[in-house]
C-alpha cells in the first residue's frame, strides 16, 4: 500500500539546468518480458526503476526467469525461452500498470500454465476484455474477469493458434499482447492496425532475432507479421530517456518565462512524437542540439526555452503518437493565447483514471475555461492560469505531474491530493524538478 502524499507547486521563476529523465517505461517493460523469453543472459542498461516496471520484474521472477539488479538501471535477465514460463505459486500483481499486465497476459497465453493476474484499484477498473478476446481466439482460457475486469485467471495454450487480428482500438498494449502470444504459435501471427501505434515490441523482437516484418497499411496504419516459435537470442538493451516523462520538465520550461533547460538523450521515435509536433505548431522553442542513435532509437538533447504559445487544433489521428501527453498538453494550452481543440480522446477515459474528465477538472479548479465536447477537449487559453486549486489525481501519475507543472506558472500555488503514484513512472520527479529550480514540496 502506497502512502498518500499531498504536494504543492508554487511559482518561483525560470527553470534552468541540464537533466536526463529516466528510461522509457514502454521499453523497460518490454526489455524485462522479452528478455525473459530469450534463451540465455540478457543485459539491460538504463531500465526505469519505477513501481510499474518493478512489478513487471517481480512477475518475470515469479514465472521462473532469473532477474538480477547489478546497479542503478543495470539489470541482467536469464531468460527461459519462448513458451518456457513456469506456473507461479502466487498471483501476479501489476499494481497500477496496464502495460505490464496486458503484455504479460499475452506472454503467459503462449505458455501451458495458469496464472492469476491482479492489480490495484485503478487497474481493476480498466478494460481487459479487449486483450482477453484475441488471446481466447489463440487458445487461452480465462476465468473470473467479471465484466472484463481484473482479477483474471488465465490458462495459456502450449502451441497458440496463429491469428490475423485487427485491433478494435489503436493500442500498442493490445498489439503487443497478441504478438507475445504469437511467439509460441506455429505459423504467422498478423496484426493489422488502422492507425499505427508505438512499435517497441516489433523492434525488440527483431533485435532478439525473430522473423518480424512491418509494412505500411493504408494511410496511417501498419501490418505486422510475426513468424512464431523463434529462438530469441539475447542481445544487450539500452533504454533511452522517456519522452512521456521528458514532457513534464519540457512544458514546465515552456510556460515559465526566462526558462532555458536541456533534456538529455530523449527518445525521438516518431510514433511517440505527437507532443513535439503539437508544441512546435504552438510556437514552442524546442531545439534538437544533438541527434544520435541509442539502443536502436534516435535520441536527441533538447534545448527548451520559455516563451509565448498559441492555441492550435490537434487532429484525432495524432492521438496514438501522444496518447499519454494530453494532460500536460492541456496545461501548455492553458498558458497559450487562444483556443486549443484536442480531438478524438475517447481512449483517455480508460487510462489510469478517466483522464479526459480528470484533465478538465484539473484545469477548471485552477481557473481555466475548459469544455469536453463528445470525445474532444477544448481549452480556452488566456496566457495564464489563476491556480489556487486542489487537484484530485485519482491514482494517476500523469495527472499528478501535470498539475504540479501547472503550479510552476500559475498565479497561485497548485495543490494535488496525492503524489504517491508519481513513483510508478518517474520516481525522482520532484527532485529533478527542484534541481531545475522548481518549488515543489
Ligand atoms: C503503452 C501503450 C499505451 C500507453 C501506455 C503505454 C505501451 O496504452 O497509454 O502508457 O507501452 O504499449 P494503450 O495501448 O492502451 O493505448
Amino acid at each position: 500500500m502506497i502512502e498518500r502524499a499531498p504536494l504543492t507547486a508554487r511559482r518561483v521563476g525560470p527553470l534552468k539546468g541540464r537533466v536526463r529523465v529516466p528510461g522509457d517505461k514502454s521499453i523497460s517493460h518490454r526489455a524485462l518480458i522479452l528478455g525473459a523469453l530469450t534463451v540465455g543472459k540478457c543485459s539491460i542498461s538504463g531500465l526505469l526503476e519505477g513501481q510499474d516496471v518493478l512489478n513487471t520484474a517481480k512477475s518475470v521472477l515469479a514465472l521462473g526467469a532469473t532477474v538480477e539488479r547489478r546497479g542503478e538501471g543495470e539489470w541482467v535477465i536469464h531468460g527461459v525461452g519462448v513458451g518456457g514460463f513456469a506456473e507461479p505459486s502466487r498471483s501476479l500483481d501489476f499494481g497500477n500498470s496496464g502495460t505490464g499486465c496486458r503484455l504479460m497476459l499475452g506472454a503467459v497465453a503462449g505458455c501451458p500454465i495458469t496464472a492469476i493476474f491482479d492489480g490495484d484499484a485503478s487497474l481493476r477498473r480498466r478494460p481487459m476484455q479487449r486483450v482477453l478476446e484475441p488471446l481466447q481466439r489463440m487458445g487461452a482460457r480465462t476465468q473470473g474477469a467479471a465484466e472484463g475486469r481484473l482479477p483474471v485467471t488465465l490458462t495459456g495454450a502450449g502451441d497458440a493458434i496463429p491469428i490475423v487480428f485487427e485491433p478494435p482500438v489503436p493500442s500498442a498494449q493490445l498489439k503487443s499482447a497478441v504478438l507475445l502470444a504469437g511467439l509460441s504459435a506455429p505459423g504467422q501471427t498478423i496484426i493489422v492496425e488502422r492507425e499505427a501505434t508505438r512499435d517497441h515490441t516489433e523492434k525488440m523482437l527483431a533485435h532478439f532475432g525473430a522473423d518480424v516484418h512491418v509494412e505500411p497499411e493504408g494511410n496511417r496504419g501498419s501490418r505486422v507479421t510475426l513468424v512464431g516459435q523463434p529462438e530469441l537470442v539475447p542481445a544487450p538493451i539500452v533504454v533511452p530517456a522517456d519522452p512521456s516523462s521528458a514532457a513534464f520538465p519540457l512544458v514546465g520550461a515552456l510556460i515559465t518565462s526566462g526558462s532555458d533547460i536541456v533534456l538529455d538523450g530523449v527518445m525521438m521515435n516518431p510514433l511517440r512524437g505527437g507532443l513535439f509536433t503539437t508544441l512546435g505548431e504552438m510556437g514552442a522553442s524546442i531545439e534538437r542540439l544533438e541527434t544520435r542513435n541509442e539502443g536502436g532509437e534516435e535520441v536527441a538533447d533538447l534545448r527548451v526555452r520559455g516563451g509565448a504559445l498559441r492555441g492550435v487544433e490537434v487532429p484525432a489521428e495524432r492521438a496514438p503518437a501522444m496518447i499519454d501527453e494530453y494532460p500536460i498538453l492541456a496545461v501548455a494550452a492553458s498558458f497559450a493565447e487562444g483556443t486549443t481543440v484536442m480531438r478524438g480522446l475517447k481512449e483517455l477515459r480508460v487510462k489510469e483514471s478517466d483522464r479526459l474528465a480528470g484533465t478538465a477538472d484539473m484545469l477548471r479548479v485552477n481557473g481555466v475555461t475548459v469544455e469536453i465536447d463528445g470525445d474532444d477537449l477544448i481549452v480556452a487559453g488566456k496566457g495564464l492560469a489563476l491556480g489556487g486549486g486542489l487537484v484530485a489525481t485519482h491514482m494517476d501519475h500523469r495527472l499528478a505531474m501535470s498539475a504540479l507543472v501547472m503550479g510552476l506558472a500559475s498565479e497561485q500555488p497548485v495543490q494535488i491530493d496525492d503524489g504517491s503514484f508519481i513513483a510508478t513512472s518517474f520516481p525522482d520527479f520532484v527532485a529533478l524538478m527542484r534541481g531545475l529550480g522548481a518549488d515543489v514540496a
